[in-house]
């Protein structure tokens, strides 16, 4: 079975978790709201599965114990778009480790803001052989005279697109010219 794991698939990404739900993944989502994370399971019904991981990511235990519980249920994880603020430094290892226990191959997708470093960030993580480890950067959208912040089904597209390219390293919009980024 084709099992995605996505760490804050309510917000910003439902449309991707939708994508990954038609492309017949079974979805284990990790939020902790629970109203968005039914409002979630409802568009992800006429399509697929999903397992709510209703978990506090910065409860490094709790996570680690849901991932194995769903593991244990839909089998080894192949795919993780994680989504991570940095209030759980510990949590995007936590994700790789308890992944990289099923020894199957898996990419990981690891989304992170504008001004992150992707490769101190790459480097700061150890990935066993079999995950396949991906940055995609959010940027920003420069239009004629202004520039913005990207739309959540922006987001979710480029996800989606980066996925789809599996480059080690994707942008959705810019981050460049830096100085033009929205609300400076
Ligand atoms: N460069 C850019 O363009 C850029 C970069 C970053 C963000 N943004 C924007 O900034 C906005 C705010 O970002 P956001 O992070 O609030 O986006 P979001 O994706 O709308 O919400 C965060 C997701 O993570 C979950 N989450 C948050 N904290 C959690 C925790 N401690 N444990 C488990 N799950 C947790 C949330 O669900 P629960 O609340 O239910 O836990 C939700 O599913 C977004 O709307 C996005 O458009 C833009």
């Amino acid at each position: 079975m084709k099992h995605a794991l996505i760490i804050g698939g309510s917000g910003m990404l439902t449309d991707c978790c939708v994508a990954l739900a038609a492309q017949g993944y079974h979805l284990s989502v990790v939020a902790r709201n629970e109203e968005k994370m039914n409002r979630l399971e409802k568009k992800i019904k006429p399509l697929g599965k999903m397992t709510k991981l209703l978990v506090d990511y910065t409860d490094n235990e709790k996570l680690r114990t849901s991932i194995q519980q769903t593991v244990e249920g839909h089998g080894p994880v192949t795919l993780v778009v994680s989504w991570i603020h940095s209030t759980a430094p510990e949590a995007p290892q936590t994700v790789m480790d308890e992944v990289s226990k099923s020894e199957v191959p898996f990419r990981y997708f690891h989304i992170l803001g504008s001004s992150s470093d992707p490769i101190a960030i790459k480097e700061s993580l150890s990935s066993q052989p079999q995950g396949h480890y991906r940055s995609i950067v959010l940027g920003f959208v420069r239009e004629k005279d202004r520039s913005r912040w990207l739309t959540h089904p922006e987001i979710s597209e480029g996800v989606m697109e980066a996925i789809e390219q599996d480059e080690p390293l994707y942008y959705v919009g810019v981050i460049e010219p830096w100085e033009e980024r929205p609300g400076r």
